[in-house]
């Protein structure tokens, strides 16, 4: 059996409903929004954000889920499409899930619009049920969220990012939102503070693993569903670029500097970029990095009682850095 057949196992009937759930949750008046959310539906991604929603609501509940389970999962992937829907544009991206971008397909100004109407839809979705305890933990997410994506823009600017304000941006971009999916999942089946918290640190370790996880793949040519090596393209410096600036000889990080600032829409030279990175041993520092996020996401784990859930979420954490795309 494939590992994420293996991690789906315990939740499958959660899984099938939420797909439905999730559809119906975006379905609109507007025959153009309609066409673009059916085009979404149809692409989906990993789905690991409802995952971890419900493997944590069952691991904390043991086995059992509720309506505000769902609808958090809901809520979340709702917030993940939308925001992939503007990363797009701000990154300039046309390839998403191994297709056309919703920009590429209908420009930026349609995609900007369907980014905020898919907000919009999964914060009414919270209202709507009175599950404001879910929607404190989600807008946390999506104010860090955007804060991030601004971090990241005033950092590629400058060209002056240290690790630090690295594992800030990718905290706050993307681990929050797997943070808020474990500890939403525990928040809607336990009222134990405790579990909860326990849970959301559980979410931003292996979120932070997540991003480096895919910061490593922009250093590839894997066909990974989306654009590769357009990272230095945005001038957006990651942690193998990072480790390196930080270990090479003045004249060295000159020319890097001087690449990633003037000729980062020139090919041949960010290949020559990402070839001195992999060759000074900037990958193999980041998967370093990736390794000791995930332990400690695990031995989090570890203080949690033995069920089929838990080792579900085990194997999730292993997923995030082995997995293929
Ligand atoms: C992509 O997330 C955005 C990041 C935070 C890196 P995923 O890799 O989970 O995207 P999908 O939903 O599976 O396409
Ligand atoms: C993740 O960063 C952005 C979000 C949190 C939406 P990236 O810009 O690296 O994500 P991808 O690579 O486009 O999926
Ligand atoms: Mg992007
Ligand atoms: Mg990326």
């Amino acid at each position: 059996m494939k590992i994420t057949e293996q991690i789906k196992q315990p939740i499958l009937s959660e899984m099938e409903l939420f797909e439905t759930k999730f559809y119906d949750s975006m379905t609109s008046k507007v025959a153009l929004l309609n066409r673009i959310t059916y085009f979404i539906v149809n692409r989906k991604g990993k789905q690991m954000r409802p995952m971890f929603v419900f493997l944590t609501a069952k691991m904390i509940s043991g086995g059992t889920v509720n309506e505000r389970t769902y609808r958090g999962a809901s809520v979340i992937e709702l917030i993940h499409t939308a925001t992939l829907v503007h990363d797009d544009v701000v990154d300039d991206s046309n390839r998403r899930r191994g297709f056309f971008s919703i920009n590429a397909l209908w420009k930026n100004k349609i995609a900007v619009l369907v980014g905020d109407y898919l907000l919009s839809k999964g914060l009414l979705l919270s209202i709507d049920n009175g599950d404001f305890d879910l929607l404190k933990i989600i807008s946390v997410a999506v104010r860090e969220m955007s804060e991030g994506e601004l971090l990241q823009i005033e950092k590629a600017r400058r060209l002056d990012i240290t690790e630090d304000v690295y594992y800030d941006i990718i905290r706050q971009k993307t681990a929050t939102l797997i943070a808020a999916c474990c500890a939403l999942g525990a928040k809607s089946v336990s009222e134990d503070a405790e579990q909860v918290e326990k849970m959301r640190k559980f979410g931003e370790l292996i979120g932070m693993a997540f991003q480096i996880k895919d910061d490593l793949f922009d250093y590839t040519d894997e066909a990974i569903g989306k654009p590769t090596g357009i990272d230095i393209k945005e001038q957006k410096m990651t942690l193998p670029l990072i480790h390196v600036l930080n270990h090479c000889t003045s004249q060295e990080k000159k020319w890097l500097i001087n690449s990633v600032k003037n000729h980062n829409k020139d090919r041949k030279r960010v290949k020559e970029v990402i070839a001195f990175v992999k060759s000074n041993n900037g990958l193999l520092y980041a998967e370093e990095k990736m390794v000791e996020f995930q332990e400690e996401a695990l031995h989090l784990l570890d203080t949690f009682p033995p069920s089929e859930y838990k080792d579900a979420l085990t194997l999730m954490v292993n997923y995030v850095i082995e997995r293929k795309k």
